[in-house]
């Protein structure tokens, strides 16, 4: 019999790559389980979504009744968790719905796992698990610190996956990955945001100084390590995924412009994030040694990035004039007003 995986959260930017990277394999079924929250888009499907193999349901992690049906009608061996809420600055304004997802959800997941005796748990999570690294890169090892609601959310999801290890033996890996990008991801988002807007012609609302760093991954090569931990990463074990290639906000926000062609003007500093960590940076000796390494450089992946974003408008216009909207006003209106 193939091998099943529920991946949880595929409609979304990185889940939704990890589902097609799962379907090109011979011997594998997925069953992508999705909320289709704000974020959750199954247009970042389509492709798939006759696919023999694949099946989507619709539904919530945190709804045991649904995760529990979903592993034992399609005999789920393998669980991949994508879902969660992201957005550090939704968590600053509703922190609850991330406690909800990214802890509860995951309490589900984990229960629904045990109960079925799955062979493979990885936890999808984050660089900011670490808080903010003012200098050198973070260990798998280090302490967690994390210091938004966001990643106090993900946080708590990391520690109760590793006791489900602990404690009950179930084969729990995780990856914490930095700052993601490439087609499909929501606007919201620093990359798609800043190109967006600049086609637009909008202002690109820079946060405080815009000093602060990121290490940036492309999508692919972020799923590629995901792909790698789930197959070879030891039981217990977290594994970081990084790009290796830290920028400033300044200077990713000088490059999206110049790849467009648009003038400097555009750039607004505005009110900082509260609690904006500085920078993040992460150690990948460990998934090195298992053979994954980036392949995309930064500027090639963000000109092909970019590229994308403007010639394909008609995925993210609908998207901006929807439910984003009033997010937008709330987050930026007063940030950007006097325009
Ligand atoms: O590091 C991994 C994390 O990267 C993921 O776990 C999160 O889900 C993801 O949202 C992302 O978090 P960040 O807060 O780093 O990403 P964001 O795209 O929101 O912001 C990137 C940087 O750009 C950050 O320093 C804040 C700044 N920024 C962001 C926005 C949206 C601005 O200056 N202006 C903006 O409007």
């Amino acid at each position: 019999m193939p091998s099943t995986v529920l991946v949880t959260g595929g409609a979304g930017f990185i889940g939704s790559y990890f589902v097609r990277r799962l379907l090109k394999k011979q011997d594998l079924r997925v069953v992508n389980l999705d909320a289709l929250r704000y974020s959750g888009n199954l247009e970042n499907l389509r492709d798939v979504e006759h696919h023999p193999r694949y099946v989507f349901i619709h539904g919530d992690i945190c709804d045991a009744a649904v995760v529990d049906r979903a592993v034992r009608d399609y005999h789920v061996d393998t669980i991949v968790n994508f879902a969660a809420e992201t957005h550090v600055d939704r968590s600053i304004l509703e922190p609850g719905g991330f406690v909800k997802t990214d802890v509860l959800g995951t309490y589900v997941l984990l229960e629904a796992a045990r109960a079925a005796g799955i062979r493979r748990f990885l936890q999808v999570s984050t660089d900011e698990v670490y808080g903010d690294v003012p200098a050198g890169s973070s260990m798998e090892s280090d302490p967690l610190a994390p210091r938004s609601p966001y990643s106090a959310s993900k946080a708590g999801g990391d520690f109760l996956a590793l006791s489900y290890y602990a404690t009950y033996g179930l084969p729990v890996v995780l990856t914490r990955g930095s700052n993601t990008f490439g087609p499909f991801q929501y606007p919201e988002k620093f990359i798609p945001l800043f190109v967006t807007n600049a086609i637009e012609d909008q202002s690109l609302p820079l946060y405080g100084d815009g000093l602060q760093r990121r290490d940036w991954l492309h999508v692919e090569d972020h799923c590629e390590g995901i792909e790698t931990v789930l197959q070879q990463g030891t039981p217990g074990e977290a594994y970081n995924i990084g790009g290796g290639q830290e920028r400033e906000n300044k200077e990713m926000a000088d490059k999206i412009l110049t790849l467009l062609g648009k003038p400097q003007s555009l750039l607004r500093h505005v009110t900082d994030r509260a609690g904006h960590d500085r920078r993040y940076a992460l150690n990948c000796d460990k998934l090195r040694l298992l053979g994954w390494r980036p392949r995309r450089t930064l500027e090639d992946a963000l000109a092909s990035t970019v590229t994308w974003y403007r010639e394909n408008r008609w995925w993210w216009e609908k998207i901006k004039s929807g439910e984003f909207r009033a997010y937008y006003e709330r987050v930026y209106g007063a940030r950007l007003s006097g325009e």
